[in-house]
């Protein structure tokens, strides 16, 4: 049977209205001490007419809030306060995701909380620059090598991250291990020098984050855990091609032993011809749902799920503007135009205030 937009599909033990998934989207409203509020929860209830919305990174540890204004889910607080969010999109029928994401060295001291600190797998610094809470744009910092303790520590406070979105009353969480983020940071030799086991080998820099799946699914359960990668995206630019491919297909036949629930495969950056293969290698070895993310329009999903390239289409960008995204491209209204202003503002505007389409 062809596969369309439209169809309802079973994501693990959860029915999805559609294939139509919200990204995650870094918005930074989290504005009080990195607390999530109600305004979240109105942006997260206006797009409940998504087949399934991953909410925004959120931090499983205080060193892993590296931008400014981003959410926590390392407390019981955190865990309280998101329920808004998943109640306002539950009751509109809705099912929501968590992405967990641990900025690593993609953090300055200035965003962290007090007696945090910029972590990453080996002293080398991210380059470029962040913007900060009151230093305006700063390089990035070099961030302290992790020893096997702080190893273990971040591994283990994914794992309680994964379990308090679950009290929070998410459908599943996904880890973030794409776009230069710690788990990624891991696995990119640009990032890990190291020369214990979480270093050197492909084996070896999988470890990381193939310890957080693990540990995740005792906790939660396979059905409950996705993870997003992203090879060849900017954070692999410093490596040698056949060294990506290698270690991720390597990686993707270790998820496919652990039965995640699904992978997520997000482009950004350039084109390149050799990422797009292998994401057809990718979706050869993982035998569960594949969501494929990445400048997709209604009409390039469509071919995409037609060609069988995957099972689920995430947009971002479109769904900042379009809270009635699905239905927009069911009755083939127009979009509201992207508009860059308001994507990392601290208000409701740009956030809250687009209004579902009128004819
Ligand atoms: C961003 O804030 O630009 C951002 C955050 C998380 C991502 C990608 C981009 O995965």
């Amino acid at each position: 049977m062809n596969k369309d937009l439209f169809d309802n599909f079973t994501l693990g033990k959860i029915e999805l209205s559609s294939r139509i998934i919200m990204a995650p989207l870094t918005r930074c409203r989290a504005i009080n001490h990195n607390l999530p509020n109600e305004l979240m929860a109105t942006y997260y209830g206006q797009r409940a007419g998504a087949g399934l919305i991953i909410a925004e990174g959120t931090s499983p540890s205080p060193n892993g809030l590296g931008y400014t204004n981003i959410p926590g889910m390392y407390t019981e607080e955190h865990a309280a306060l998101w329920k808004a969010s998943t109640n306002a999109v539950h009751e509109k029928g809705g099912k929501i995701f968590l992405q967990l994401m641990h900025t690593g060295r993609v953090a300055h001291s200035d965003n962290l909380p007090k007696n945090a600190v910029v972590l990453g797998p080996s002293a080398i610094p991210q380059p470029g620059e962040i913007s900060t809470y009151n230093l305006g744009k700063q390089p990035y910092p070099t961030p302290k090598a992790m020893t096997k303790e702080e190893v273990k520590q971040t591994i283990a406070e994914f794992i309680r991250s994964a379990k308090l979105s679950i009290e929070a009353g998410f459908d599943g969480v996904e880890i973030h291990c794409a776009h230069g983020y710690l788990p990624n940071q891991f696995i990119n030799t640009a990032s890990n020098q190291r020369t214990d086991e979480y270093g050197g080998s492909i084996e070896n820099r999988c470890r990381f984050v193939l310890e957080i799946a693990q540990g995740m699914i005792n906790e939660i359960g396979a059905s409950k855990v996705g993870i997003r990668i992203s090879p060849f995206s900017y954070a692999d630019t410093e490596e040698d091609a056949s060294i990506v491919q290698a270690t991720y297909r390597y990686l993707t036949e270790e998820l496919n032993k652990l039965g995640l629930v699904y992978v997520h495969l997000s482009h950004m950056g350039e084109p390149v011809p050799v990422k797009f293969e292998l994401w057809k290698n990718i979706r050869e070895i993982f035998k569960g749902t594949l969501i494929l993310c990445g400048d997709f329009t209604k009409e390039t999903a469509q071919t995409a799920l037609l060609k069988n390239q995957a099972d689920l289409i995430a947009f971002g960008r479109d769904f900042i503007a379009n809270p009635d995204l699905v239905l927009r491209f069911q009755h083939n209204w127009p979009l509201a135009e992207r508009n860059r202003k308001g994507w990392y503002g601290t208000s409701s505007k740009g956030y809250t205030d687009y209004p579902p389409f009128t004819q």
